[in-house]
């Protein structure tokens, strides 16, 4: 850690290193080497990775729509995509008019994104200061464990769900604490308190509606947490579909607390990647210390307040979601080798029953054009997760259903 600057060195001179021609006014900067020297003529480009990382599995990202059009033989705009939970209204139209407005494209971003917070300060009724906007909640998780943890520093969460926590904490040399969900999904709060005292995790990522299972945490559950000595990092990702209010504001009362949100469910902007995060002041500092500068772009922050300028379509957006969310699951309760859950988010998890196979849904599904999600792992094994669509996708996806059975 730190920086050696040999030029203002008294222990070092530059004459002392063989062949230096460095001018007076050139730096030299040295960073402390861990490579043992009998190591150095047989380098390869792995010796320079950290050792946790060699180890690291690669996060299973899913296909974009290009390599999947070409994959399965059929254009984008024939393929059903219910795999990732996104927006398919997407943004309102405002959006694509202001993209194609940009002005100053050549000069880098507000690395405070100034007008985004305030925008998004009138939307949540909390002050920008507490807001930190990233290139989605995916970079404020990884952003608020580099800030958080040591390498070898316990973080805790709940499965079934979000995976960008295990795997930004192998990232971060971090060591992952499951304590798995209970049957019907809620959580299991003895355990989590018995956990915190034994194991004493630097923090814990709850997620509400939690993905893939869509239930929420009951305010009672979520103030028996932030009583226990933890960072409690709350993802609301998926708040918007829930009928239950965001915990922003709470920030401003819990020292301990993090609400994490985004753009790319509830605005329909995935690919334009912005999310945002309301902090504790203690805690926003950091953040701001810590962060790539340009981390929000300007087509990210100008998409983001076009958003927020239209929410009566956001809002309809939102409606329609909720509505087709609830038909869908009324569908698929029909279909004799599905169990949905009920869910207040934008998508349905459903065991696969009755000897079939939760892949062998998913690849004869994909062949059909329409895309879901499986899972295969311990925590949830012979699952399938739907997100919600447009009316015609449910239809399609029932009539592909109905083929099936
Ligand atoms: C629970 C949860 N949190 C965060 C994210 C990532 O959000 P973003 O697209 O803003 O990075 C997702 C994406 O699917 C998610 O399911």
């Amino acid at each position: 850690m730190g920086v050696i600057d040999l030029c203002n060195s008294t222990t070092f001179r530059l004459s002392s290193l063989p062949n230096c021609s460095f001018g007076r006014n050139q730096k030299f900067v040295a960073m402390t080497s861990t490579i043992p020297a009998e190591q150095v003529n047989k380098l390869t480009g792995d010796t320079f990775i950290r050792e946790h990382l060699r180890k690291l599995s690669p996060y299973q990202p899913i296909l974009p729509f290009e390599v999947l059009s070409s994959r399965l033989g059929r254009k984008p705009e024939d393929i059903i995509k219910l795999d990732a939970n996104e927006n398919p209204y997407g943004p309102p139209p405002e959006v694509m008019e202001a993209i194609g407005s940009i002005r100053f494209p050549y000069v880098y971003p507000d690395p405070e994104s100034r007008r985004l917070r305030a925008a998004l300060a009138q939307d949540s009724g909390l002050e920008a200061e507490y807001i930190l906007a990233g290139c989605g909640a995916d970079e404020l998780i990884d952003l608020i464990m580099r800030c958080v943890l040591d390498p070898g520093d316990k973080i805790m969460d709940c499965p079934p769900t979000f995976t960008m926590y295990e795997f930004d904490a192998a990232v971060n040399g971090a060591i992952v604490i499951k304590v798995p969900r209970r049957e019907d999904f809620s959580l299991d709060v003895k355990q989590i308190t018995e956990v915190v005292e034994q194991e004493k995790p630097k923090c814990i990522f709850l997620t509400s509606p939690n993905n893939p299972d869509g239930s929420i945490i009951d305010d009672e559950v979520l103030l028996k947490i932030l009583e226990l000595p933890i960072l409690v990092v709350l993802d609301e990702a998926y708040i918007e579909f829930s009928s239950i209010g965001t915990k922003m504001s709470w920030v401003k009362k819990f020292e301990n607390l993090i609400v994490l949100r985004t753009f790319s469910k509830r605005a329909g902007l995935a690919g334009l990647r912005v999310g945002y995060g309301a902090f504790p002041l203690s805690i926003i500092e950091y953040l701001w210390r810590a962060k790539q500068p340009y981390n929000v772009s300007v087509a990210a922050e100008i998409s983001a307040c076009a958003a927020l300028e239209n929410p009566i379509y956001l809002e309809n957006v939102k409606n329609a979601l909720v509505k087709e969310r609830e038909r869908l699951y009324d569908l698929l309760k029909g279909v004799p080798f599905l169990r949905p859950f009920p869910s207040h988010s934008n998508f349905i998890l459903c065991g696969v029953t009755s000897g079939m196979n939760a892949k062998k849904l998913k690849e004869d599904l994909a062949q059909m054009g329409v895309m879901i999600r499986h899972y295969d792992k311990k925590e949830l094994n012979g699952y399938v997760r739907v997100s919600v669509g447009k009316p015609e996708h449910t239809d399609i996806l029932m009539k592909c259903l109905r083929k099936l059975s």
